[in-house]
């Protein structure tokens, strides 16, 4: 046991900070050796704090509690409650419930703190000026720099704790009101002439309530907030906000802070956090947006942990390495929250034309730690009024609440049941271009198994153009007949509708299988590529042949044909692959066009090949049926390729071209390639582009609960969800879905009636469902 100096006296300790970090981890140390000496050094007075009030949610107090039941006591007794979030926004105030909060003033907070920590014998030095813990050092065992978000200590010693500092783009300013918010936490989103500017509002005590007043830098300077005093700044916002203050002031008690107290929220992460006898916590290592009120719980459980290792550990390293271990993974978890929460905030005028309804859900969900079902057990009946909305909007009978993954969609006269599709995925069992009985199997059995779209893997327009001796073609008139067959088969036995993706490989053709070597060359029996520049895959890969009028030519009419083909056997939709590096891509990625004619350069000049095949496509596909085209919008290698807001160019020149959807996938356009994985990772460029053209999209990438789907769908973040390898574990992925979510809607294949019942039964048991896997 460590916590005790070598010679087994117990150690000094200076906190530089009388922050929550510092006076909570000098109480933590006391409660577990009274014998500590520990003083906390504070520049300011005891009762002059900035700020007003703070926010915990109910899981956080639970550690507090458990760490020192008599503080968390007397802090719990000071808590303002509240359960209800209220949403102002366009002349409508939508309440939702279940939240479970709690707010106390910080000065109220802070000055309970340090009253527990002079009973336990801590030494509090106010008025205290200390040159960062650098000057500390040499006299204690142990300097606990909890010196705030401007912390001194982390920048004198930045070489050690390499730490990253991201001055974020809004401005936000923190002030009170003696306005009453008492019965919710309160978001008031409000247009002016010189932009949008929204409130954060809070009660924590009896009669003060903090009010938190954020907009774009763009706003702020239309405002002349740059130019303007505290009071200043305060009268303004009370005009701004005068239907929300009752006649009450606002006020800043920001006097420390030199002009107008408006910030820019700084996000803090640090490579280390200890150096030597130095330890940095609370904002000083790493800060959570207030967004989602956590730089409190942080701090506070930082000091808990800290305490503890001290005391558990044989040295100040061992104990330094287990609390950066320990602590790391909480505080990136709960920072990767804030930071899409901070991110939403700052991106909130691109929703800032949804429906009420769906704008509170998209709040609610911001930070993606509430989940769908997670918002039913908070607000059921708040929930199942989004619901209905959503369904209502979309044409379906709202009076039975279904799931937003079971509304119908439609896209010119193709109805689509529900928004689950089964995206494109290559089989590579065809036998030169023509699909199989394995075809015929696979498609028919995911159009069996509920999902309403079934689009078929990439079918190409050409021999050469097939990526691999196994991929599908539309290029003879015996793979016409094979599709007929299959597409009659679904249209005949299923109320799916099933979506022909053509494509042609370009560079990354002539390939072996899928589950050989991908996009590595064929042993032999090579055939020669092309592309929109002389580029190749990789080195392994054959130089792929620069295109020329006469090829693009060539392949316009081949898909041309290909379309008349899939017209004549039955696809209810068409899907033009200009994704994923194959040969429409190489044209939009700037990482494989070098061409220098009017196909090459600016992005309007790359897209001008895909678009002209997209026309000539569309004057040959019958006119009621939908086209969507794939896209991948972000290359992820930087500013070099296709970045997602360079997605949002191509999106609305495609938007322009009358284009009915856009299926946005990702990557796959070069080997440098850097993506970063996650759940529903390629989400957020479906969200960008439908919110911000207002172009109908589809998302597609590791998208695999029926929750993402219906948060993705319910906050407006897609129109269609696209799922891939789940539908290869599970082609009744969508029958399976409704029947654990309790929904008896969705009509199964007459024969399987049977199945479908023992289902249902199990699962109303809430015993395991048997599934293809
Ligand atoms: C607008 C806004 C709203 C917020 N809302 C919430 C919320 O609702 N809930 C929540 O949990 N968190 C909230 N926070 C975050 C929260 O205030 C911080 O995360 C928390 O205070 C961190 O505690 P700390 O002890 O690390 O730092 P601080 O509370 O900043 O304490 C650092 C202390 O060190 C002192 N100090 C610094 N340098 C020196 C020096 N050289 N010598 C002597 N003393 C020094 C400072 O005076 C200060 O008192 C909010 C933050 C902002 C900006
Ligand atoms: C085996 C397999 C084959 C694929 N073939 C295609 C294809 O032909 N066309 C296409 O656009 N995407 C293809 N993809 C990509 C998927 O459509 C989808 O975008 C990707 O797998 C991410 O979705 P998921 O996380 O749900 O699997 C394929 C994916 C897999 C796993």
């Amino acid at each position: 046991m460590f916590g005790r100096d070598q010679d087994g006296s117990a150690m000094k300790i200076a906190c530089l900070g009388g922050g929550p970090a510092g006076l909570y981890f000098a109480i933590s140390m006391k409660l577990r050796d009274a014998a500590h000496d520990i003083t906390v050094f504070e520049r300011n007075r005891p009762d002059d704090t900035f700020g007003w009030g703070v926010v915990f949610s109910d899981e956080t107090f639970d550690n507090i509690t458990a760490n020192d039941p008599v503080s968390a006591e007397t802090i719990r007794a000071h808590f303002a409650y509240w359960d209800d979030i209220a949403v102002h926004y366009r002349g409508e105030r939508i309440v939702s419930s279940g939240h479970g909060f709690s707010g106390i003033a910080r000065k109220k907070l802070l000055m309970l703190l340090q009253e527990r920590a002079r009973d336990l014998g801590v030494k509090l030095r106010f008025q205290t000026e200390i040159a960062g813990a650098g000057a500390l050092a040499g006299d204690y065992d142990l300097v606990v720099a909890a010196d705030g978000l401007n912390s001194k200590t982390r920048s004198d010693f930045a070489a050690e704790f390499r730490p990253a500092v991201d001055l974020r783009k809004n401005k936000f300013v923190w002030l009170g009101t003696h306005q009453k918010f008492d019965d919710a936490f309160t978001f008031i989103f409000e247009h002016t002439e010189q932009g949008w500017i929204w409130a954060h509002a809070y009660q924590f005590d009896a009669d003060t309530a903090t009010f938190i007043v954020e907009c774009s830098e763009d706003t702020w300077r239309s405002f002349g907030f740059e130019t303007m005093s505290q009071d200043e700044t305060c009268r303004t916002c009370e005009r701004i906000f005068a239907k929300y203050l009752g006649g009450h002031a606002l006020i800043s008690n920001a006097r420390h802070i030199r002009g107008s107290a408006w910030l820019n929220f700084p996000r803090v992460l640090c490579e280390k956090w200890s150096y030597r006898n130095i330890v940095l916590m609370g904002d000083a290592a790493a800060t959570a947006h207030f967004s989602i009120g956590s730089g409190t719980k942080l701090a506070m459980e930082s000091a808990v942990a800290m305490a503890a290792l001290l005391h558990s550990e044989p040295t100040l390293e061992a104990a330094f390495a287990k609390y950066e271990e320990a602590r790391r993974t909480e505080v990136l978890r709960l920072q990767s929250a804030a930071r899409n929460s901070m991110e939403w905030f700052e991106d909130v005028e691109r929703y800032l034309h949804l429906d009420p309804v769906q704008f509170n859900y998209s709040l609610l969900t911001r930070s993606q730690r509430i989940s769908h079902e997670n918002l039913r057990l908070r607000d059921k009946e708040w929930l199942e009024g989004a619901e209905a909305w959503f369904q209502r909007l979309a044409g379906a009978d709202a009076n039975t609440v279904r799931r937003p993954m079971f509304a119908p969609f439609r896209l010119r006269d193709m109805r689509l049941k529900n928004r689950i599709v089964v995206s494109p995925m290559a089989q590579y069992k065809a036998v030169d271009g023509r699909p199989t009985d394995w075809h015929l199997v696979h498609y028919a059995e995911r159009a069996k198994g509920g999902a309403g779209l079934v689009c078929i893997e990439m079918t190409c327009v050409s021999p050469e153009g097939r990526i691999t001796p196994g991929c599908t073609g539309m290029y003879a008139p015996e793979h016409e007949a094979a599709w007929k067959r299959i597409v009659d088969f679904v249209h005949a036995e299923t109320d799916a509708k099933i979506c022909c993706q053509l494509g042609h490989s370009g560079a990354k053709g002539s390939t072996q299988l899928g589950w050989q070597e991908m996009d590595a060359p064929l042993d032999a029996d090579n055939w020669p590529v092309m592309s929109a520049s002389d580029t190749r895959w990789s080195e392994r890969n054959q130089r792929a042949r620069a295109m020329d009028r006469a090829d693009m030519d060539r392949v316009r009419e081949q898909f041309v044909s290909a379309a008349k083909m899939a017209a004549r056997a039955g696809f209810d939709m068409l899907e033009i692959h200009c994704a994923h590096g194959y040969l429409l891509s190489s044209f939009i990625t700037p990482l494989t066009n070098r061409r220098s004619d009017e196909y090459g350069g600016s992005l309007e000049n790359r897209m001008r090949y895909p678009l002209e095949i997209f026309h000539a496509v569309r004057a040959v596909w019958p006119h009621d049926k939908p086209i969507s085209v794939r896209i991948s919008a972000n290359d992820w290698v930087g500013p070099g390729g296709i970045e997602p807001h360079d997605a949002v160019a191509i999106s609305r020149l495609l938007q322009e071209a009358g284009v009915d959807i856009c299926d946005v996938s990702a990557g796959q356009t070069s080997i440098d390639a850097h993506p970063v994985y996650g759940r529903m990772f390629q989400t957020p460029f479906s969200d960008r582009i439908r919110n911000e053209t207002g172009m109908a999209t589809m998302a597609v990438g590791n998208i695999f609960e029926p929750d993402h789907v219906n948060s993705i769908l319910m906050a407006g973040r897609a129109d269609l969800v696209c799922l891939a390898r789940p539908h290869l574990a599970d082609p009744y992925w969508t029958l399976h879905a409704a029947a654990k979510l309790g929904d008896r809607h969705e009509a199964w294949p007459l024969p399987y009636l049977p199945g479908r019942d023992q289902l249902y039964r199990l699962a109303g048991r809430d015993e395991p469902i048997p599934t293809a896997v």
